[in-house]
């Protein structure tokens, strides 16, 4: 086996054997990194020209009544300052963020009993009312198949949830026994039977990860064929079980987007926020791996600190006020643009 001609029968075949994703992997080195991400540049350049998507991101609640070992706003952590915003303050998030020329809300929280059905219900009605125009996406974890079609009834168009991880095992070196990688599959196949745009992910350099459950994820992903894919390196969280695990790098991060985009040309892949948070250019230099999409920081500047997933997280200061700016610049200097489009997928028929 070779990196090289790997990569050119991923590119023909869009997929892999577990044994070829794992050499291509564990044999990674500089010139196949820049083969590679010249590729997925291309393909992206190819189907989206310039363009990159914005989605504005207003995280709405960090109550949680998961326990993830890796999320600094676990249920256990007594440290983390517990935010709820009111309807009216996720309102004024959207009606900002309009002005800023947002065309998608992606309403984030923590698993919240609060925000029941009927509660999230009334949220997402009130927003699809005013913004007729915009998509709407929820991520707000796991919820039932009922939940979820109501939601997607009162005018919800897409839905993010990580799988975190496609191996079993692994899942459960990051959960309580409580969550489960088979119920969060489930989750995403309903949400996709439901009629979401619906997007998937998982964290590069968790604790635990092997070559093998990375090649898992990347057949996951595959064979769901989700509009949509998160990854972002693990940062440590300070309050955490994983406070002292190493954390995931900018290198394999990069490597993995453009392996995506290369499976998946016309999948919607963001540049995360935990990518610039281990790289001043991160961002920058995800987007130049394959990625098409950015999403500003729509949040009261007062709540920013507190949604805190890990620790150093970016664009929680008062300077960061104007993520849409700042971000606008930063796709300027590598010869892009934000575009106010919604961006809905423009690949075919994805049906599981
Ligand atoms: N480092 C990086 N990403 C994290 N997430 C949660 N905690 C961390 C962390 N410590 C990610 C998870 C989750 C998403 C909202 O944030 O993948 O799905
Ligand atoms: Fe938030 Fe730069 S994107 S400060």
């Amino acid at each position: 086996m070779n990196t090289i001609t790997l990569i050119e029968k991923l590119n023909q075949e869009k997929q892999l054997e577990a044994e070829e994703w794992v050499f291509l992997i564990e044999n990674r080195d500089q010139p196949t990194a820049e083969y590679l991400c010249s590729l997925a540049q291309r393909i992206r350049q190819q189907r989206f020209g310039n363009r990159i998507y914005t989605r504005g991101l207003i995280e709405f609640t960090n109550y949680c009544k998961n326990n993830c070992y890796y999320c600094g706003i676990r249920r256990d952590n007594q440290k983390a300052e517990r935010y709820r915003l009111t309807q009216e303050q996720i309102l004024e998030c959207c009606r900002l963020g309009y002005e800023l020329g947002f065309r998608t809300f992606v309403l984030q929280g923590g698993e919240d009993g609060f925000f029941d059905d009927a509660r999230m219900e009334e949220i997402v009605r009130t927003i699809r009312r005013a913004y007729a125009d915009c998509a709407i996406t929820l991520s707000l974890g796991e919820r039932s198949y009922e939940s979820y079609q109501r939601l997607f009834a009162a005018g919800a168009d897409r839905y993010l949830l990580r799988h975190e991880t496609a191996d079993e095992v692994h899942y459960g070196k990051l959960h309580p026994p409580e969550l489960s990688a088979a119920n969060r599959k489930q989750c995403l196949y309903n949400l996709k039977k439901i009629g979401y745009q619906t997007g998937t992910g998982f964290m590069v350099g968790a604790p635990g990860q092997t070559a093998e459950c990375l090649a898992a994820d990347l057949d996951f992903i595959r064979q769901l064929n989700p509009q949509m894919v998160g990854i972002g390196p693990f940062v440590p969280h300070h309050d955490t079980p994983f406070a002292n695990q190493a954390g995931g790098t900018l290198e394999l991060t990069l490597y993995l987007l453009a392996l995506l985009r290369v499976m998946l040309p016309d999948v919607l892949l963001p540049a995360t926020t935990a990518l610039g948070t281990i790289d001043p250019k991160g961002r920058e230099l995800g987007i130049l791996a394959g990625a098409n999409v950015v999403m500003p920081n729509l949040s009261p500047v007062s709540v920013r600190k507190k949604y805190e997933l890990y620790d150093n997280k970016i664009c929680t200061g008062d300077e960061a006020a104007e993520c849409r700016q700042c971000l606008a610049r930063r796709m300027e200097s590598i010869g892009c643009q934000l575009t106010v489009e919604r961006g809905d997928y423009q690949g075919g028929n994805c049906d599981v």
